[in-house]
């Protein structure tokens, strides 16, 4: 890459548009407190301590105002888009309203505790020059593969569970995404990966957990309490 990235801008796009039906409860999962504050809080201020300039939220259809007072006291500039029908489509709609900046973080709103080293980490990744960048963590139970009726057990020593935000050269993303469109993938770094780009791992943290089921919620309060 010919650009000198070490003075840009980074901004981030933040997925909030799904349902959250696992989590539960009257309100969509990214307005959910945890600790008395929405989890889309906690995310972009999570994202703007670790260097992020400005920020994305993409949101369920008529849901603009509850994100919008959920993110009132936000320390960073950020602007409100709906979402799609899947993540994928949501984040290419984030990436339609993104302001300048070469350097794009994507990050999960589900993801409130990322630490800020972790998204330091991956904003140096990619300052220094990887057109893909993912935090992940080695599996910690033993895993088995399911086939019909048996099970196999699978050596864990060489897998990684991925977590966001995931860091990415801006024109990377774009292009990765246009080509992409029509073909699922889970993430984003699997989209730039099926356009040919290197993915950068980077450590990430436990306490990056996705908020899936209230399970999550509880060891989140109790992070937070810990951190107090
Ligand atoms: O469904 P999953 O847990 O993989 O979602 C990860 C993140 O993507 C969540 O923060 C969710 O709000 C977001 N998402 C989205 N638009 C969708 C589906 C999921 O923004 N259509």
């Amino acid at each position: 890459m010919s650009q000198n990235l070490s003075t840009e801008p980074v901004v981030a796009i933040v997925v909030a548009a799904g349902s959250g039906v696992r989590l539960g409860g009257e309100v969509p999962k990214a307005v959910r407190p945890l600790a008395g504050r929405p989890l889309v809080s906690w995310s972009v201020a999570a994202l703007a301590a670790g260097g992020v300039t400005e920020v994305v939220v993409v949101v369920g259809d008529g849901l603009q105002d509850v994100f919008a007072e959920a993110l009132a006291d936000a320390p960073i500039p950020w602007r409100i888009v709906i979402g799609g029908a899947t993540r994928q489509e949501s984040v290419a709609r984030g990436i339609a309203a993104l302001p300048p900046g070469e350097i794009v973080l994507v990050h999960d709103a589900a993801r409130p505790l990322v630490p800020v080293e972790v998204v330091r980490a991956v904003i140096e990744a990619v300052r220094s020059g990887a057109p893909a960048v993912i935090p992940v963590v080695p599996m910690s139970d033993t895993i088995r593969q399911v086939a019909g009726a048996g099970s196999v057990v699978v050596d864990r020593s060489g897998l990684r569970a991925v977590q966001t935000p995931q860091g990415f050269a801006r024109d990377v993303l774009v292009s990765a995404h246009a080509a992409a469109a029509g073909r699922e993938y889970t993430d984003d770094a699997a989209v730039c990966e099926a356009s040919g780009y290197e993915v950068l791992l980077v450590p990430g943290s436990r306490e990056a957990l996705k908020i899936t089921e209230p399970y999550d919620l509880a060891v989140a309060e109790a992070i937070v309490a810990g951190r107090r």
